[in-house]
């Protein structure tokens, strides 16, 4: 496990003042390339969640849909996409969220019967936690019992893991 966990890290590129400077930026699309390196990624993904009883994986636009999809076709689960503002036509549910300047939301559907089903939240990358906790707020807000979050990487220098707050399982591949 150690050495695909080193190979995991070769995949992802660090970009140095990207998208601004001072940020250094994790670049997952060659490990999305790679054939193994993905498939690895997603059984890693999915280890946690095997007897957690997921229904439903709720993935956050945009990279979150890629890693969400997957992992919901090996849990054998449901796919529900967390989308940006306009995106989805009406009803729907939406939570809003602090960035560094202004704010942003995402937003479900509200009419599907999901009612009670049990959520695992998905995204690429941990940051702040602002996203995360803007789904979380999200899957409950629509009746949801959310069961945890899986993301790739986890930011470790941010407060992200601080602000989802240890009620609930967080499972990070890949910390930096
Ligand atoms: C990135 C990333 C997470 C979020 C993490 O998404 O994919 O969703 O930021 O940041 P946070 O923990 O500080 O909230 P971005 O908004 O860049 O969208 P994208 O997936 O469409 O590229
Ligand atoms: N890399 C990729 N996505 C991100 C990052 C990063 O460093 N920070 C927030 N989203």
């Amino acid at each position: 496990a150690a050495e695909v966990t080193r190979r995991l890290f070769e995949l992802i590129r660090a970009v140095p003042d990207f998208p601004q400077s001072g940020v250094t930026f994790r670049d997952i699309t060659p490990l999305l390339a790679d054939a193994d390196g993905f498939a690895h990624c997603i059984d890693l993904l999915a280890e946690p969640w095997r007897d957690a009883g997921v229904q439903v994986v709720c993935g956050i636009e945009s990279r979150g849909f890629i890693f969400g999809a997957a992992l919901a076709d090996r849990l054998r689960s449901g796919f529900v996409p967390l989308r940006k503002p306009g995106k989805l036509p009406p009803p729907v549910v939406s939570a809003q969220y602090q960035l560094e300047y202004g704010s942003d939301a995402l937003e479900m559907r509200a009419d599907a019967p999901h009612d009670g089903e049990r959520v695992l939240i998905v995204d690429d990358v941990l940051a702040t936690g602002g996203t995360l906790a803007a789904a979380r707020s999200l899957v409950e807000k629509a009746g949801m019992h959310p069961v945890g979050a899986g993301v790739l990487i986890e930011l470790g220098a941010l407060p992200g893991r601080a602000r989802w707050g240890g009620g609930l399982p967080l499972h990070a591949l890949l910390r930096y």
